[in-house]
């Protein structure tokens, strides 16, 4: 599937993913330190929602937003212009499987909804790298929030994201990878309708008139209203989980 189309279909939304800015800022609360003249790294940013939150949560830190796509890194450039954060926010296009920084030298890494692409054991283990000794790492990342999910959930994610685990799972993972679980909570279904299911939903129709000769866009939308039919049936039965981590060593 050709990555860029992809993007180039997420554009001008407000986000690229799933998140609400209430829970990027209870995700910092749960991180207890008092960060000041600090350095984040925010990776798989998108165009940078939980960016901009960030910046403004930690005032005297410097963020540095990276993402493959360099248009979503524009448009985060724009938007924080727009805000004032100008001078705090650095992009720089990567790939978050090789990031052109020096080891140990964030305080805090954040990903939201963007380990997945290279698995999130793979993520964890590589990004632990850049960070401090005694430094901190939030992601979200989609686990199933019920023991037995429906047939027709469980199908879905076979074909999408076989990859998906319980919460439990995901935390041995995490531990494996070496890091402590300081908090974990869910991202309410608030945060998949408001900023990315229904902007996507109001969309679709632009997309589907601009892609109506490109077989696999007409593809990539028809997934897009599977997932969120799938989402609209079983959201009871999994979502995001955003966990906030420690690396470990300096516990
Ligand atoms: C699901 S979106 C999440 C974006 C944002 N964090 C949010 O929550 O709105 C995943 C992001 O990862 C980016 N991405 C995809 N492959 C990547 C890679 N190999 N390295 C860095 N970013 C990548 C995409 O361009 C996209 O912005």
């Amino acid at each position: 599937m050709d990555v860029t189309l992809i993007s180039k279909m997420f554009e001008e939304l407000p986000r690229q993913g799933p998140g609400l800015d209430e829970s990027t800022a209870y995700a910092c609360s749960q991180i207890p330190i008092n960060l000041k003249g600090g350095k984040i790294l925010d990776i798989g940013c998108g165009s940078g929602m939980q960016t901009l939150i960030l910046a403004k949560i930690y005032p005297d830190c410097i963020i540095t937003a990276t993402d493959l796509y360099q248009p979503f890194l524009n448009d985060l450039t724009l938007r924080a212009k727009k805000e004032g954060l100008e001078g705090r926010i650095v992009t720089h296009q990567a790939s978050m499987d090789n990031l052109p920084f020096d080891k140990s030298s964030f305080d805090i890494i954040w990903s939201e909804g963007s380990a997945f692409i290279i698995g999130l054991s793979n993520a964890l283990m590589y990004w632990k790298n850049f960070l401090k000794s005694d430094g901190y790492l939030v992601v979200s990342e989609s686990a199933w929030f019920i023991d037995s999910p429906s047939d027709e959930c469980k199908k879905f994610f076979d074909e999408i994201y076989p990859d998906i685990k319980s919460e439990s799972d995901t935390k041995e993972i995490i531990r494996d990878a070496g890091f402590h679980v300081i908090s974990t909570f869910r991202l309410p279904d608030s945060g998949w309708w408001d900023n990315y299911y229904s902007p996507l939903i109001k969309r679709i129709p632009l997309l589907k008139e601009i892609y109506a000769d490109n077989s696999d866009a007409q593809m990539i939308i028809s997934g897009l209203e599977k997932e969120m039919e799938i989402h609209q049936k079983y959201s009871n039965e999994y979502g995001y989980t955003f966990f906030v981590l420690k690396k470990q060593g300096n516990y």
